[in-house]
């Protein structure tokens, strides 16, 4: 492999890390709110991103390259100066997809159609996360300045499942 290419994969191992940080703060932020419901579901998300991360190692070590573990930043949501969480989720979901869509252009460069195709998932993935994401906002803007549909929104929250990647390396 390029060693460009390793390199951007060894950093999205950081940012998806990072983005596990991130949902695990916000999961923490809602449980200090007693919204056990985003609590679960921003908890359910910080697990994904970690698989995510699981998935970037594997198919570097599959295709014999070397793992470098770099230090996580501090999560960066600002607890007091939003009034919701979700708004930053969405936009660090779009820095995320930025971030596949470069790896993904290298290695369109470079002909390596074994990453690209690896890769298709994460693309696919982005879509989802994006529009979850989006999806969370609506519902919020909608139903989240009333205390009876905050607790409803809260009610269905609660019911997202953990399950594992349909990728398998
Ligand atoms: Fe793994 Fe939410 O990007």
């Amino acid at each position: 492999m390029n060693k460009k290419i390793s390199s951007l994969l060894n950093e999205q191992i950081n940012k998806e890390l990072y983005s596990a940080y991130l949902y695990l703060d916000i999961a923490d932020y809602y449980a200090d709110q007693g919204l056990n419901g985003f609590e679960n579901w921003f908890f359910v998300q910080a697990q994904e991103e970690r698989d995510h991360a699981m998935l970037i190692r594997r198919f570097l070590l599959n295709n014999d390259e070397v793992i470098s573990l770099s230090a996580i930043s501090a999560p960066g949501f600002k607890k007091n100066e939003q009034k919701t969480p979700l708004f930053e989720t969405l936009k660090h979901e779009q820095t995320v997809t930025a971030s596949i869509n470069h790896i993904y252009a290298a290695a369109f460069d470079d002909k390596d159609f074994r990453t690209m195709q690896f890769l298709d998932w994460f693309v696919k993935e982005q879509g989802e996360e994006e529009k979850n994401a989006a999806d969370m906002i609506r519902k919020f803007e909608l139903f989240g300045n009333d205390s009876k549909g905050l607790y409803l929104l809260d009610q269905e929250l609660a019911g997202r499942i953990y399950a594992p990647p349909s990728l398998v390396l």
